[in-house]
C-alpha cells in the first residue's frame, strides 16, 4: 500500500501546530473555570488528542472510545461502541476528540450514545471537517481544517491501517 499510493502534501507539521494550538486556545477560553472530560475516539484521534491535551490548560480527564462500522454493501452506517468509557458522565463537560468528520455517521452514532447518559455539556472537535459525503448532521463546535473531500493520511488517519505515523497530512490518489 505504501509503496504504491501517491500523496501530496495537504497540512505540514507546522500548519497542524498552529491550528491544534488555535483549537486549545479556544477550548481552554470555552470552559475557563470548570473541568473537562476529552473522550478520544480511536484510533485516529491519536495523535491529535495527545497534542491537544498538553496544550489545554484546564484539568482535564482523558477518556477512549473506539468504534467499529460494519462494513457491508453500503454505508447505511451501523456502528457499535466496541471499547466503552471507563467512566459516568453524567453532570460533566465532555469534549469528544476526532480525527476526521466524513460522513458524520460515526459521530451522530457516538454523540447520541453519550448524549443519554446526560453529560452537562456535550461538544466536538475534530482535527477535519469534510463535508462533501455528509449523511447525517453533525456540527463540530471546534474545527482544525474544513477540506472539501479527498482521502487523507498520516497525523492518525490510515489506509488501511498504515500511514497514521507521518507527522504531516497528505492526499492520496
Ligand atoms: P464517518 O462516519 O463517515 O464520518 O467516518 C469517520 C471515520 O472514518 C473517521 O473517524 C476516520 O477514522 C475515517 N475516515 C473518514 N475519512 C477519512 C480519510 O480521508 N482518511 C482516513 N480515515 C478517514
Ligand atoms: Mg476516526
Amino acid at each position: 500500500m505504501e509503496g504504491t499510493a501517491l500523496r501530496e502534501l495537504l497540512y505540514s507539521e507546522e500548519q497542524i501546530a498552529e491550528e491544534v494550538g488555535r483549537l486549545a486556545r479556544e477550548i481552554s477560553q470555552a470552559y475557563t473555570g470548570e473541568g473537562l472530560i476529552l473522550v478520544v475516539v480511536l484510533k485516529g484521534a491519536f495523535l491529535f488528542a495527545a497534542d491537544l491535551a498538553r496544550l489545554i490548560d484546564l484539568p482535564l480527564i482523558v477518556e477512549f472510545v473506539r468504534l467499529s462500522s460494519y462494513s457491508g454493501m453500503n454505508t447505511t452506517g451501523r456502528v457499535i461502541m466496541s471499547q466503552d468509557l471507563e467512566i459516568p458522565i453524567a453532570g460533566k463537560n465532555v469534549l469528544i476528540v476526532e480525527d476526521i468528520v466524513d460522513t458524520g455517521i460515526s459521530l451522530a452514532f457516538l454523540r447520541d450514545r453519550l448524549l443519554e447518559r446526560q453529560p452537562k455539556t456535550l461538544k466536538i472537535c475534530t482535527l477535519i471537517d469534510k463535508k462533501e459525503r455528509r449523511q447525517r448532521e453533525v456540527a463540530p463546535d471546534f474545527v482544525g481544517f474544513s477540506c472539501p473531500g479527498g482521502f487523507l493520511v498520516g497525523y492518525g488517519l490510515d489506509l488501511d491501517e498504515e500511514l497514521r505515523d507521518l507527522p504531516a497530512i497528505y492526499t492520496v490518489t
